[in-house]
């Protein structure tokens, strides 16, 4: 019963984020292209907004951090370096009849074991519990390590020096720069790099809507400290990234810190905690804190000078890892809302205003009076869009479906201009949570919603 409920959100979600332009399929009119997805203009205004609050919070609002945007494609010696050509794999299986591909651990985690040891194909077994046609499943081969990195070749020579990798973390384009942002900005230890970009990876098996993808975004700091700090300064981004999920609006009660196992740990790290969240197929991850040692500044063979100290040392670091993907849908599942009035069910998305795509939306009541909609346009619209630009203008359909349209936006705030606004100068705003309305004089609009983002 819980499972045909968790199923049935996800759906919902799916597809509110396709009818109101959040997030399409990849290349969808090509039947799609697995593990990767189109931002639209909603779900990007909401992804944008989400990347800010982290930069503000984590750059732009400290001294002690410096940005990087690195290239996508790096020399391959990087990736020799960082262990990920040798160690960045998955062990997968393959069926012997249908030739599906698996991550092993996915099937060790959901299959019955057969008693010799082996594991029947997942595909096969399903139709053949639907009672389809295809019920001959296969055995899964033994697995083999499958490195998850994409390679291509650069210029025109097809020899093996020209392959380079799209990097599969942002991590690295921060450790390869560790040497020139010394020099450029002489930071004392601790300080941090911070980078938000695209990453890339061979996903076996992608999966769970733009949770788990080949090609997606983090957000990633790479913090520098002592040796003997790094306890400290482990807690302490505990502490900040909890205290950031808070101000986004994340359903803190879905969110679990789990301990990593030293088997299950990356090949670099020393600790790390997953903090996983409750998503309708699971608690999964939903970013990761890892104690990264010096591993990486050693294998670049990269050191710094602690003048404090004087002497020469390789500082190790702590790394808050955030999937960009992984937040928003987190964010999706915490603010979806449903409320049934008069038999019917109102969908919302309750996000805070200073994260919301759209902050407003402004509409005529009538759109065929033309008074009306050139006071709405000229003396509500336009000086709020230049305000606060995430501003949108809605006189489709009547003010229900309007407000319905906005509601599953997640806009907080619908304005109307009404007869009476001809002669009060004021407009009726309504609450998206409560539904509630109330009369602002337009001259107090701006001041009204600024107080609403503070
Ligand atoms: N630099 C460390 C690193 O990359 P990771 O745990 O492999 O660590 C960090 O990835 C975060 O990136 C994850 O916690 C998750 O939020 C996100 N992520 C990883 N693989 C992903 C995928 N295939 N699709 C979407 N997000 C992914």
């Amino acid at each position: 019963m819980k499972k045909e409920k968790d199923n049935e959100l996800m759906e919902k979600i799916v597809s509110l984020c396709k009818r109101r332009g959040f997030v399409f399929q990849g290349s969808e009119i090509y039947g799609g292209l697995a593990g990767t997805f189109d931002w639209a203009h909603h779900g990007l205004a909401l992804k944008n907004n989400l990347k800010n609050s982290w930069w503000k919070k984590f750059v732009d609002s400290r001294r002690d951090m410096y940005g990087i945007d690195a290239a996508i494609i790096m020399n391959g010696k990087v990736w020799e370096a960082s262990g990920h050509v040798t160690g960045f794999a998955d062990p997968m299986v393959e069926c012997s009849v249908c030739k599906s591909r698996f991550r092993y651990d996915h099937i060790v985690q959901s299959q019955r074991q057969n008693e010799d040891g082996t594991y029947d194909c997942p595909i096969g077994e399903t139709s053949k519990i639907k009672g389809g046609e295809n019920n001959q499943h296969g055995l899964l081969t033994e697995p083999k390590q499958f490195n998850m990195m994409f390679a291509t070749k650069i210029g025109a020579s097809e020899d093996t020096t020209s392959t380079v990798y799209l990097r599969p973390e942002t991590a690295q384009g921060i450790f390869v720069n560790f040497k020139n942002t010394v020099d450029a900005f002489h930071p004392k230890l601790p300080f941090g790099i911070a980078q938000i970009g695209k990453a890339f990876r061979n996903e076996i098996t992608p999966r769970d809507f733009i949770f788990r993808q080949r090609e997606f975004e983090q957000m990633e700091i790479e913090y520098f400290v002592r040796e003997e700090d790094w306890g400290k300064y482990f807690e302490y981004w505990r502490g900040e990234m909890m205290s950031w999920m808070e101000e986004f609006g994340l359903d803190m009660s879905k969110v679990h810190e789990v301990e990593v196992d030293d088997a299950d740990r990356a090949h670099y790290s020393k600790r790390t905690i997953d903090f996983e969240f409750d998503y309708p197929f699971g608690q999964k991850e939903l970013f990761g804190l890892a104690y990264r040692t010096d591993f990486d500044l050693t294998n670049h063979k990269l050191d710094y000078i602690d003048e404090e100290r004087a002497t020469k040392i390789v500082p190790h670091v702590i790394e808050p890892s955030m999937g960009v993907d992984r937040a928003v849908l987190a964010l999706l599942i915490s603010s979806y809302a449903e409320e049934t009035k008069d038999g019917e069910v109102r969908e919302y998305l309750k996000l805070n205003p200073n994260i919301a795509p759209v902050i407003c939306a402004v509409s005529p009541l009538l759109k065929n009076k033309p008074e009306l909609v050139e006071y709405a346009e000229m003396k509500v619209f336009a000086p709020l869009k230049a305000e606060f630009g995430r501003v949108a203008w809605d006189d489709n359909g009547n003010i229900g479906k309007r407000y319905r349209r906005q509601d599953e936006i997640g806009t907080p705030f619908c304005i109307v201009v009404d007869f009476e606004t001809l002669t009060d100068n004021a407009v009726t705003v309504r609450d998206r949570n409560t539904g509630e309305q109330e009369r602002i004089p337009v001259a107090d609009l701006k001041e009204y919603i600024k107080d609403k983002i503070q």
